[in-house]
């Protein structure tokens, strides 16, 4: 995507050969125009994929989740990263480890917001190496569901996420895709989309 690729090149900030800031538009300050292009754009790809719920990780996910949702016209479910007090009745969790920040956490869906006949789109932020998309992929199908495609904004394909996630069998689309970073170096390779 064109303009979300732009709006990197400009804006992105390469701290280091694996990490590149957003902070401006998408991980800090959220631009609600780009979003809007973001959700139309994803909207028209699956269009007819039979997609029935949107899927998102809190917290950076959630934007670019909303509009795809508005503009495909089905509802959007945030995945928790803490398990809220008032998360009632039966809960799916699954335990992901973040490589780049060195933390984990437990993942969890209330069962209340999936069904076995969902076809599920993932949405999030980044692709590193995989470890969010997958465990809201096992979120997926502890509840019987399907997952149709997970679509990214940001894909560090020197990182091992998106071979990872087909080697599961699991179709990754994505806005942009970073071939390398380096301190103020940005490259990219053809994005899906
Ligand atoms: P993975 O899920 O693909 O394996 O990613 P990984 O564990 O390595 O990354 C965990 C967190 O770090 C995720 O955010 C992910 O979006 C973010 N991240 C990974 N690489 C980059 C990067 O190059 N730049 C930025 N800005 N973020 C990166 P999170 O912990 O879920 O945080 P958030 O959604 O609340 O922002």
């Amino acid at each position: 995507m064109k303009e979300l690729e732009e709006k990197i090149k400009t804006e992105g900030n390469a701290l280091s050969s694996t990490v590149l800031k957003v902070d401006g538009f998408i991980n800090h300050q959220v631009d609600p125009v780009l979003m809007d292009k973001i959700g139309r754009t994803f909207a028209q790809y699956y269009k007819d994929r039979g997609i029935t719920r949107i899927l998102t990780i809190e917290s950076s996910g959630i934007a670019p989740a909303v509009f795809t949702a508005l503009h495909m016209g089905v509802p959007m479910v945030i995945l928790k990263k803490q398990t809220s007090k008032t998360l009632m009745g039966d809960v799916y969790q699954t335990n992901i480890t973040s490589f780049t920040k060195g933390t984990s956490y437990e993942l969890t869906l209330s069962a209340s917001y999936i069904d076995p006949d969902d076809k599920i789109l993932i949405i999030d932020d980044f692709l590193a190496n995989g470890e969010a998309a997958s465990g809201a992929s096992r979120l997926v199908h502890m509840g019987g569901a399907q997952v149709e495609s997970v679509g990214i904004l940001i894909e560090k394909s020197f990182q091992k996420g998106r071979k990872r996630l087909e080697d599961a069998g699991i179709e990754v689309r994505s806005l942009a895709r970073i071939s390398r970073l380096g301190r103020g170096i940005i490259e990219f390779t053809q994005a899906d989309l």
